[in-house]
């Protein structure tokens, strides 16, 4: 079951945003993300905006859903310019799910098309999609690095088989590595998705999966906890005391192994989650979000972001290709963000940065709590006396409460 969206203001059937979102607009990046809303079947743990057929009933099709996209790409490029914010080539493109990778390579690279159309691409360009292992082939990979795609980030989740099990993973293990290299063929850059603290997966498990993970030799790596999303099919086997809960200790006594041995690997985290083997590996499209770029989301239940302007679509692919259909913006609800409400958000995104925040841009509540936090050991003292708050290990594990300490009146 998809997670509700955000209440919020009503947005205008013409999608033109507020004045505020043009302030500024021509020396900010700007980012596109294409929401693909379909599954082969749904992951137990999963509460993403995805449908699989049965969930989707009739009405919204898949064949269709590259023209609705193509339409969204049309329509935001009319509000934007309606809205007085200048066309800028894309930074960064992402194809998230659900499954991308569901659609034909050649639906993916015409939605593409119609955005290159559109705003083009800045030179360099990071252009993702993610993709479920089973969900692709040597010719599939090839034909989106042909149609622009530059890199590819992988659900591999877990590397054992009774884990991946629990989180109703469809792919078998070998098929990862046999994916990736498609991918490196293609000419590709790899990301790997792992997910830790599953239960039953043991220490010796997690340790498999990251080692097996890093024999592949990716780019960049992302490890989220798991989360027991409300709704889902864990969150009932869970609470029926069917599959046993989970536990922090073991998360974070998995995420201290995880950075151990990827950074043996030579790779460095530049997010609390995320690590590279390079710094041009890291995703540029993520940290777009973290740094608080403009971005447009097309898709059912897709977030856009312009200049403190926020907005997110309705979530059923039938509604939202019926608003399209009909001319009008596929926006539920919209909210600008103030001044303070965004500087907020600077915090709480760019204190999970390996890049930091600099101390002299915090307001005085922020600047007088970083004594506590050298002394607790969450920032590195170095950096931290030299302008700049940099998260320790230990205060990776506690980020939530490094930002309350730096929000706190
Ligand atoms: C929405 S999925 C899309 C990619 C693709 N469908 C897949 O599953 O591989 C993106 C990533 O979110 C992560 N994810 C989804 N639900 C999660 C949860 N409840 N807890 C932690 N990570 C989660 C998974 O690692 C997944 O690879
Ligand atoms: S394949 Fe990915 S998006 Fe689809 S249900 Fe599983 S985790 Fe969620």
């Amino acid at each position: 079951m998809p997670s509700a969206l955000p209440l919020g203001d009503p947005a205008p059937a013409d999608g033109v945003l507020p004045a505020q979102a043009a302030e500024g607009a021509s020396s900010r990046k700007f980012s596109l993300y294409a929401h693909i809303p379909f599954c082969a079947v749904r992951c137990g743990y999963c509460d993403f905006n995805t449908y699989t057929a049965t969930e989707l009933g009739g009405g919204a099709s898949q064949a269709a859903y590259a023209a609705t996209a193509a339409h969204e790409v049309a329509f935001a490029a009319r509000a934007l310019e309606a809205s007085g914010v200048p066309a800028r080539p894309m930074d960064t493109v992402f194809f998230g799910g659900g499954t991308p990778t569901l659609l034909p390579a050649g639906d993916l690279t015409s939605i593409l098309a119609a955005a290159v159309e559109q705003w083009g691409l800045a030179d360099g360009a990071e252009v993702t999609t993610e993709a479920n292992p089973d969900s692709v082939t040597r010719d599939s990979l090839q034909e989106l690095a042909d149609g622009g795609f530059t890199r590819v980030s992988f659900g591999m989740q877990s590397a054992v088989p009774h884990v991946l099990k629990v989180l109703d993973r469809t792919h078998e293990p070998a098929r990862v590595p046999q994916a990736i290299e498609w991918a490196r063929e293609a000419g590709l850059k790899v990301s790997v998705d792992l997910i830790y603290g599953t239960p039953g997966e043991s220490e010796a498990d997690w340790e498999t999966s990251v080692r097996t993970a890093l024999g592949y030799e990716p780019d960049h790596i992302s490890a989220y906890a798991l989360i027991i999303e409300e709704g889902t099919k864990l969150a009932g086997q869970i609470r029926r005391g069917l599959v046993p809960p989970i536990d922090d200790d073991d998360h974070a006594t998995k995420y201290m192994l995880a950075d151990e041995l990827i950074t043996a690997a030579g790779l460095g985290w530049y997010e609390v989650s995320n690590w590279a083997r390079t710094p041009e590996d890291a995703c540029q499209h993520n940290l777009a979000y973290w740094r608080g770029d403009d971005w447009w989301g097309i898709g059912p239940g897709a977030h856009s972001h312009v200049g403190g302007v926020r907005w997110w679509n309705v979530k059923h692919p039938t509604a939202y290709a019926q608003r399209l259909d009909r001319g009008e913006s596929p926006a539920a609800g919209r909210e600008t963000l103030d001044a303070q409400t965004r500087e907020v958000e600077r915090i709480m995104l760019t204190a999970r940065l390996a890049e930091g925040i600099e101390v002299a841009s915090l307001p005085p509540a922020g600047r007088s709590a970083v004594a506590g936090l050298i002394a607790q050991e969450l920032v590195d003292v170095r950096l931290a006396f030299a302008g700049r708050l940099v998260l320790t290990l230990k205060g990776r594990l506690l980020a939530d409460a490094v930002v309350r300490q730096l929000l706190a009146d």
